[in-house]
């Protein structure tokens, strides 16, 4: 045996000891732990092993929260990086950047990703111009979520402004529900504060505020406006928001017990799986004041450096099967997204599902479309994760509006 031959078998043995990976199998971090997401994850595990691709587990519990990139951290740093990472925007990039993740360059050009990845995901999912992860889906953050037989019995329409959204939270509470359900975690009180800024900004100023994190946009009136408004939305929340799980705030709004969830479209994952209809038992509408702008994140599995050529055409057999226009359909009916793909049609989709893929074109055509700062697509994390304290600390009444504002310039500040 060569001596090439022999450093190429021991380093093959090394990956499989370390990863304990078998041939044709891939380890997939991910933060998928809801009924909803489950079934999401089922679809992919299904269809890799239809292929004869094997399928190892690991979950991170916490959702949007999770403490994901700490576990991912602490294998990479033990030289045992699982073979594909649930990854989102900014935080691909930094992996990139330390060279952590393989190029998948030759089979996005086989398959032609170029021509139908969105420009705005593409920005995410290629880094020096190679592409590193494989984008599964596109969720928009700006959505309420509604119980229809509770607005039946309320006697409320979709509300249009947000003056009409909080006179319909004030009938809900004054007939004895909880009219906006919300988990208190860092990362829900964020999701809801991306439709605020926007809500009372404008697109503008969330670019500047979000984006360009503008220490004027973030110490303005207008953002002082945004953080009185979590104010608002914190008076409908009920006694036990704290620390609830964003799916059991689903759950409230399935069982009637809540009006309105503020929440990314994994929340439509819970009502489908729990067996309802978008338009029926339930619906779906944008915050009011967002209407006309989404706010997106999109969901990536970047593929890490390995050794073993099994376990790397295990990785391109995933980011084959990731891309492919019948699994983005399968995968994104169950999950609440939409695909990542510009050339799916969307009869397959329900009400809400159709709503979803016209309204993020049309966004995407009119500079409607923006990186949600709560899911990690608008700024680096260390800044995302400065302006998740300063928020949470706020809807917890540690500040008012002002101070709050205040706080997010300097906390923004140092944070870069
Ligand atoms: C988001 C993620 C979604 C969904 C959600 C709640 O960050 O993009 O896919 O999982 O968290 O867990």
């Amino acid at each position: 045996m060569t001596m090439m031959k022999k450093l190429h078998m021991s380093a093959a043995i090394l990956a499989l000891s370390t990863t304990a990976v078998a041939a044709q199998e891939v380890e997939v971090l991910h933060w998928w732990t809801s009924g909803g997401e489950a079934a999401a994850v089922g679809t992919l595990r299904d269809t890799l092993a239809a292929g004869g691709i094997g399928w190892q587990d690991m979950p991170v519990a916490g959702g949007g929260g999770s403490d994901a990139m700490t576990v991912l951290r602490a294998r990479v740093t033990a030289g045992d990086a699982p073979t594909a990472v649930q990854m989102l925007g900014f935080s691909i990039q930094d992996w990139a950047a330390e060279g952590a993740l393989a190029n998948l360059d030759a089979l996005a050009a086989e398959q032609g990703w170029n021509d139908v990845v969105p420009a705005a995901l593409q920005a995410f999912s290629t880094y020096d111009g190679h592409w590193v992860a494989a984008p599964v889906n596109v969720h928009s953050t700006n959505w309420v979520w509604a119980n229809s037989a509770l607005m039946a019995e309320l006697g409320i329409e979709q509300p249009t402004s947000w003056d009409e959204f909080v006179a319909a939270m004030e009938a809900a509470e004054a007939a004895g529900h909880v009219a906006l359900a919300h988990g208190g975690q860092a990362w829900q009180d964020a999701t809801i504060f991306d439709s605020m800024v926007m809500g009372v900004g404008g697109p503008d100023f969330y670019q500047a505020a979000m984006v360009d994190l503008d220490p004027a946009a973030l110490g303005s009136d207008t953002m002082v406006e945004a953080f009185q408004r979590m104010e608002t939305l914190r008076g409908f929340v009920d006694d036990n928001f704290s620390g609830r799980d964003w799916n059991l705030a689903t759950a409230m709004v399935i069982n009637g017990e809540a009006l309105f969830q503020i929440m990314g479209d994994w929340a439509k994952g819970e009502f489908v799986n729990a067996g309802l209809t978008a338009g029926n038992e339930f619906q779906c509408f944008r915050v009011p004041g967002t209407e006309g702008t989404v706010t997106f994140n999109s969901d990536q599995f970047a593929m890490f450096n390995v050794s073993d050529p099994a376990a790397q055409e295990a990785q391109l057999a995933m980011a084959s099967a990731v891309l492919s226009p019948e699994f983005q359909v399968a995968f994104n009916l169950v999950k609440g997204s939409v695909p990542a793909r510009t050339d799916i049609p969307s009869d397959q989709f329900d009400a809400c599902g159709q709503m979803g893929m016209a309204q993020l074109a049309e966004a995407a055509a009119n500079g409607g479309l923006f990186g949600s700062m709560a899911h990690g697509h608008a700024n680096p994390p260390a800044v995302q994760n400065a302006m998740y304290d300063v928020i949470t600390a706020h809807f917890n009444g540690e500040y008012d509006a002002a101070t709050a504002a205040a706080e997010l310039v300097t906390a923004v500040e140092i944070a870069q």
